[in-house]
């Protein structure tokens, strides 16, 4: 098990190294450091060196890592081809998550004592591709499109068919007569002013320039500890809220020191973003303006100021920028939901009865609507599960398991759209929520219950 505090520290130790057996006698190893909440901004080694110790270890973490998704989940390709997301992508079916060695009958029988005692809980929660490491990580399927955000240190770790379209479909709230505006085109600075202009006014093309332009950020910027291969411009907001959605990109939280208990974060989708009261899975930013300078300013830098600054820290103005950016934020409206009443409840006219009895456990027996309401499935607030009750807080992967704490209620309108789920992506599918929501409220659903739920929840 990994038990390094701080992947920075660790890269230091490993150059040093790499220069001991080189014999040079330019740079001697640094002292001994504490651990601290700041990182080292007076960088004492080069580019090359970086890159020589993270290209040393890169395939060993990357197989430590696989090992362990894979011990954990059954990564395989199941899409039947009957349901498919808003632009077209078949969904995933699940659970994906294994029981390890029981059957699900007898898994539903354990208290949550005994799956922690016997270390059976399939969604603990999951560490970061190289979670000593850290940083910005972008799936290849953007990465092949945006060479730019290819890291050489890291490949992205969840395979592409549990994540969402490449290009997501985008609906506006002020034009819901066009229906999908970026058809299958990865909106860019490249194309952003043609497809745009003439469809929304001057600031919200503002706001969107803004979306799409690079901002150097922590792994991806000019500095000799940059983890791109040339100096970066930075990084774009939609090279993760691809089209205003998400595309699974991941990175770990600015918020939580030490290192290993900082959580692994998805990209959740900007979509609905104007209905909601709370940014971050557990800040709790009151506005999506103060959500926009925080991401920049703090979440690209791993929270750290001192690094913002050194690495060369975009500051946006609030009035002309930041006011822009968010005004196109809150155009981006939900998908398409044809089965949905003006109440965003089913119309029975027109779901199917499995599709109905899955609202009504969601309402019932279920107990989902307690905290994600229709219309748009969510209660705009926070909540603590309490996880841990089934599994024993200890390291994986460089990663401590804790506590959750309470996360921000994530809406279900257009859930369908955007695997994989929960704030880690520990749930790949919505087969996979289903299981975990039966257990975190101790359910007891039968197998019908559970498929109805997920066809309700296609429809939303
Ligand atoms: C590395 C990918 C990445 C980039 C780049 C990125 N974001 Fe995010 N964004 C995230 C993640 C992950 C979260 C969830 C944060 C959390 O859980 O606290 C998030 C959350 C948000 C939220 C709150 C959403 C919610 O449901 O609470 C907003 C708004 C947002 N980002 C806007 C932006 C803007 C504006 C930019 C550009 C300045 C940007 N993001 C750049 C990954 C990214
Ligand atoms: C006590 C409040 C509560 C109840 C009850 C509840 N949820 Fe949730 N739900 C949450 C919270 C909080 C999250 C975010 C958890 C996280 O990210 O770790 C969430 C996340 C989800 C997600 C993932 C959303 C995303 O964007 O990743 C799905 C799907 C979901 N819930 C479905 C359900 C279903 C189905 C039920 C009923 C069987 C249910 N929930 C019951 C609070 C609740």
């Amino acid at each position: 098990m990994e038990t390094r505090q701080d992947g920075r520290l660790a890269l230091i130790g490993i150059c040093s190294f790499l220069v001991a057996v080189a014999g040079s006698p330019a740079i001697s190893a640094p002292p001994e450091k504490a651990v601290s909440s700041y990182g080292p901004i007076n960088q004492d080694v080069t580019f090359d060196q970086i890159k020589t110790a993270r290209t040393a270890v890169k395939a060993g973490r990357a197989r430590e890592h696989m090992e362990l998704l894979n011990s954990r989940y059954d990564l395989s390709k199941k899409i039947p081809g009957e349901v498919f997301m808003s632009g077209g992508k078949p969904i995933p079916v699940g659970p994906t998550a294994r029981l390890q060695g029981v059957t699900r009958e007898q898994f539903d029988r354990l208290t949550p004592e005994q799956i922690k005692e016997q270390g059976l809980f399939p969604y603990k929660p999951l560490p970061f591709a190289d979670h000593a490491e850290g940083g910005m990580l972008f799936p290849a399927m953007i990465t092949n499109l945006l060479p730019r955000l290819v890291r050489f240190d890291l490949d992205f770790d969840v395979p592409e068919h549990f994540l969402p379209d490449p290009a997501p479909a985008i609906y506006l709230t002020t034009r819901p007569d066009l229906g999908d505006v970026a058809k299958g085109r990865l909106i860019t600075i490249d194309n952003y002013y043609e497809i745009f202009n003439g469809l929304l006014n001057p600031k919200q093309l503002e706001g969107l320039r803004l979306l799409v332009t690079q901002f150097p950020q922590q792994q991806f910027n000019a500095t000799e500890d940059r983890r791109t291969d040339r100096p970066s411009l930075g990084v774009t907001c939609f090279d993760c809220h691809a089209n205003g959605h998400t595309n699974g990109a991941s990175h770990l939280v600015g918020d939580i020191r030490p290192q290993e208990f900082r959580h692994r974060i998805e990209t959740p989708s900007l979509r609905g973003i104007n209905i909601q009261r709370l940014f971050g899975s557990q800040r709790a930013l009151k506005t999506v303006e103060d959500f926009t300078e925080f991401e920049q300013r703090g979440a690209y830098f791993d929270g750290d100021h001192c690094m913002a600054a050194k690495k060369g820290v975009n500051v946006l103005e609030r009035g002309s920028q930041v006011h822009f950016m968010a005004e196109f934020m809150a155009l981006l409206d939900f998908p398409p939901a044809p089965k949905l009443n003006i109440y965003g409840t089913l119309d029975s006219g027109k779901a199917r009865p499995s599709e109905l009895h899955g609202e009504a456990l969601f309402n019932g027996k279920a107990r989902c609507s307690a905290c994600h309401p229709a219309p748009y499935y969510t209660d705009n607030s926070m909540h603590n599960l309490k996880a841990e009750r089934f599994y024993k807080q200890e390291m994986a992967n460089g990663m401590m398991m804790a506590h959750d704490g309470s996360i921000k209620t994530f809406l279900l309108r257009g859930i369908k759209d955007s695997p994989p789920y929960l704030h880690d992506g520990r749930c790949l599918t919505l087969e996979d929520t289903v299981e975990y929501f039966n257990l975190i409220q101790q359910l007891r659903l039968t197998p019908e219950e559970k498929a109805d739920l997920v066809a309700f929840m296609r429809c939303l």
